[in-house]
């Protein structure tokens, strides 16, 4: 079955909420930045849409898009693509950030969706992605590394009380890569 990673329209409202229900036990911003439970579907859609455009944005908000992850008419994840770095960004963020439902991982959807992101970073005109992650957050690090992310540094995350990393993906250096 093939992954498609793409914007929710006004016909995902079942299966986001059922995508919903599998981070009950995690932080729900893995799977959604603006909808709480009880919020309509109609109203986030229309949010997501402004912070696309950047209209509206909140304090300290960049430009940014929402993607989810479709297998088979079920959501298993989502990738957050940042049109442009602030300063918080650049410290940990980044330009895109993912995340996918604990039954789903360890399957390779994590990577799939990573790439079809970087399709769209692309096609939005950004040439070089900055990804961020916990230093001890092995799947993830090995995904940037997969796409030969540069390790740019290992910082020390104040907030968190954690090391990161920061890397750097270009497109030459992602195609050269013949695994992808
Ligand atoms: C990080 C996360 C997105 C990975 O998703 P996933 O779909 O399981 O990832 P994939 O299946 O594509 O696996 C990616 C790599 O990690 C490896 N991997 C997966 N789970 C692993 C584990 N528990 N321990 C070690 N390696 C693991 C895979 O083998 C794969 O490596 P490979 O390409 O060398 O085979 C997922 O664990 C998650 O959502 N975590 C919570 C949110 C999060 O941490 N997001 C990242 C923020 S930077």
């Amino acid at each position: 079955m093939e992954l498609v990673l793409r914007k929710l329209n006004e016909n995902d409202e079942q299966s986001f909420l059922d995508g919903a229900k599998e981070w009950e036990d995690e932080s729900l911003s893995w799977y959604s930045f603006i909808w709480k439970p009880g919020m309509r579907f109609q109203e986030m859609l229309s949010s997501l849409q402004k912070e696309t455009v950047g209209i509206d944005l909140l304090p300290g908000r960049v430009p940014h898009t929402m993607l989810y992850g479709f297998l088979d008419g079920k959501i298993v994840g989502r990738v957050s693509v940042r049109h442009e770095l602030n300063e918080y960004l650049r410290k940990r963020g980044g330009h895109i950030g993912y995340a996918v439902a604990k039954k789903f991982r360890n399957k390779g959807y994590a990577t799939e969706m990573v790439r079809q992101a970087m399709g769209y970073c692309k096609q939005i005109g950004i040439s070089s992605i900055m990804i961020t992650c916990a230093d001890g957050n092995i799947p993830s690090w090995k995904i940037i590394e997969r796409f030969n992310g540069k390790l740019e540094d290992r910082i020390w995350d104040e907030e968190d009380k954690e090391m990161i990393r920061r890397y750097w993906i270009t497109f030459s250096s992602y195609r050269s890569n013949a695994n992808l």
